[in-house]
């Protein structure tokens, strides 16, 4: 299928290289920076993202599943890659195949790679990751035990590094809860693994790289922050309120569209499906060729704006699936195939994802991660 115009997102490399220094400056140059690119890189564009990335000062990269592995692999990008998520049994052994790291908390997924290590005479690294109080993924205690010990007795398994996930760090001023983790972490690690060595231990996401240099360790695994986006407002008012300086972070997308119809739409007319806005004057109508398909959602009907020229243009009636409409009557001058912001900044003006996520209920993450995979990523210089 051609991939569609319509609309589209642009990517700045300038920014994207600039987050990277800023995080980079922050963790100093003896920690690693794994950047997380999982999720179609935050909706950014895996390989784009991937590839703009490691010509800063990247050491990994962080996906969530084989598949993203290997669309890395695909476009030739051999960077130490770790995958965060799942991998099924049946596909482990693609994985060792494309040298992609797995996070592992199972003994079925450790039993199958050991077979495989034995099978195709490798070496498989892996990096366990521990149970500290997210209660997502990871490994607790005594199951913790069993693991290890099957581990060290692999010749096929070699241990490369340790994780956990906070749970409560972005949400939050109250840290008591992520350093109740750290604690955890480390107590897990006094007993588990004080043996070890060369280890690269890693437990902070972008939130801890901001407020807590003690959860940084050997590596770091930055995704928000890398796009430019802040991973709260309370992560925001805690960098204040331990008196840090706050990092000036650049958003790396914009969001566009073109007008694909304007017309003219009588006083007293209704818009959209479900006639939920009637005009109250003569209005100019710009139909726009993008709807909640393209993951603009259908929660921002009758709320948000778009830009065109420079200033806001409120969005009027139901979200389509493909289409929205905006009304433009103020606005002089718009001609049909005008460029549109939907996220992003037009002259003065800027609609960011936080306003955005305001509006639909929900995190910049959700906003950004939810732009279809198959509109077209464009990077700007
Ligand atoms: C395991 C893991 N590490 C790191 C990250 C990066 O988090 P952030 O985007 O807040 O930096 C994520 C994101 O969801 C994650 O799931």
């Amino acid at each position: 299928m051609r991939v569609s115009h319509l609309n589209w997102v642009e990517i700045s490399e300038k920014n994207l290289l600039r987050n990277i220094s800023v995080i980079r400056n922050l963790i100093g140059r003896e920690i690693k920076l794994m950047v997380v690119v999982k999720s179609n890189a935050y909706g950014h564009g895996m390989i784009e993202v991937a590839t703009i990335a490691l010509k800063g000062s990247v050491d990994w990269l962080g996906v969530n599943s084989i598949e993203e592995g290997i669309a890395l692999r695909d476009n030739k990008i051999d960077a130490p890659t770790l995958i965060l998520g799942y991998v099924p049994l049946t596909d482990l052994e693609d994985a060792v195949h494309q040298n992609l790291r797995l996070t592992v908390y199972n003994m079925e997924t450790v039993r199958a790679l050991d077979a495989i290590g034995d099978r195709v005479k490798k070496n498989i690294p892996i990096h366990v990751k521990i149970e500290t109080g997210t209660n997502r993924q990871g490994i607790q205690g005594k199951k913790l035990s069993n693991l290890l010990d099957f581990i060290n007795s692999s010749p096929s398994l070699k241990l490369e590094g340790i994780s956990t996930h906070f749970a409560n760090i972005e949400d939050t001023t109250d840290h008591s809860f992520a350093q109740f983790q750290l604690n955890e972490f480390k107590r897990m690690e006094g007993e588990f693994f004080k043996n070890e060595t060369n280890l690269l231990r890693h437990t902070a996401c972008t939130a801890a790289v901001l407020l807590f240099p003690e959860t940084y360790f050997e590596m770091v695994r930055a995704g928000i922050g890398i796009y430019g986006l802040w991973p709260s407002k309370q992560t925001k008012v805690s960098c204040s309120m331990e008196g840090k300086k706050i990092p000036e972070l650049k958003p790396v997308l914009t969001w566009k569209t073109k007008i694909a119809q304007l017309k003219d739409v009588p006083d007293d007319s209704y818009i959209s499906y479900g006639c939920t806005y009637r005009t109250t004057r003569d209005s100019k109508i710009a139909v726009l060729p993008v709807g909640y398909y393209d993951g603009y959602p259908r929660a921002f009907s009758n709320v948000s704006y778009v830009l065109v020229k420079g200033r806001r243009a409120p969005v009027r009636g139901r979200v389509c699936m493909n289409i929205i409409l905006a009304d433009v009557t103020d606005i002089q001058d718009v001609k049909l195939e005008d460029e549109v912001v939907l996220l992003g900044k037009q002259g003065e003006e800027e609609i960011t994802a936080d306003y955005l996520a305001g509006l639909g209920g929900t995190i910049n993450y959700e906003i950004v991660t939810s732009i279809n995979p198959s509109l077209k990523r464009v990077v700007t210089k």
